[in-house]
């Protein structure tokens, strides 16, 4: 694939601007197997295999990646739309590249799996792959999430018992149930969902007559969110964790 191309796929602009990053000396390459190997390249026809290379633009290494699959560590105060209407949006936290890598779909860049409410903290995963997009956050596909959630009032026996049995929501007359409920402290709860309605945590809290504080989701899958990883913060999942995610989690 020319170099030019390649810097296109990876959302660095329009083939025009592309080549014109390149004809101007700002992209040396790379490899994965030879990292400290920088060559500086200005023809932007050149031609490389684009798996495992990995670019240097104006310094800063990308490496090249035919899907995006990244995670961030959602901060508070932060809205998962592209179009917020309060708070600052969740795709300002990531670098430019990333939100305008040309995708088949009339969206361009990567998109949220599914959303967390403003106020909520922790994992959220982005991709650019609309099939590991709807596997992941179809209820069909039982994709389990955790969240720690802080109580307003000590969690009961009785309402750690609803959660699990199912309680109805207004919007829908079939129970929504945890699949696990673990206290964690007498107003901390572990809570395990695999569907993903509207609210649905704070919701299932009102309907056992308690109230959400705070709200972290803490795992998707077999993935846990890194401890490393701070607060509006991302960073590429490597291909072993894409497989503990789910099964057939991405291609
Ligand atoms: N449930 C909620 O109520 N809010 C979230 O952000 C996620 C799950």
């Amino acid at each position: 694939m020319q170099l030019q191309d390649v810097l296109f796929s990876q959302g660095f602009g329009t083939r025009r601007v592309c080549a014109g990053l390149v004809q101007q000396g700002w992209v040396s390459v790379s490899s994965s197997v030879n990292p400290g190997e920088l060559t500086l390249c200005t023809d932007a026809t050149t031609e490389f295999e684009p798996e495992g290379l990995v670019m240097h633009i104006q310094g800063v290494p990308w490496p090249y990646h035919e899907k995006a699959y990244v995670l961030l560590n959602k901060p508070a105060g932060t809205e998962c739309s592209q179009k917020p209407s309060t708070y600052p949006s969740i795709y300002t936290l990531l670098p430019t590249p990333l939100r305008q890598r040309p995708t088949k779909s009339a969206i361009q860049g990567v998109q949220a799996v599914g959303r967390l409410d403003q106020d909520t903290t922790g994992m959220l995963l982005l991709s650019d792959d609309g099939q590991f997009i709807h596997r992941m956050s179809s209820p069909k596909k039982h994709v389990a999430k955790v969240y720690r959630v802080s109580a307003k009032h000590a969690v009961d026996q009785s309402q750690m018992d609803r959660l699990l049995a199912g309680v109805v929501l207004d919007d829908d007359p079939r129970p929504v149930r945890a699949v696990a409920c673990n206290l964690l402290d007498a107003n901390t709860l572990e809570l395990t969902l695999t569907d993903g309605k509207y609210h649905q945590v704070k919701r299932m809290l009102a309907a056992v007559g308690n109230r959400v504080e705070h709200l972290h989701r803490s795992r998707m899958g077999g993935m846990a969110l890194p401890e490393d990883l701070a607060p509006g913060r991302w960073r590429w999942l490597s291909r072993s964790e894409l497989e503990l995610l789910g099964p057939n989690s991405a291609k």
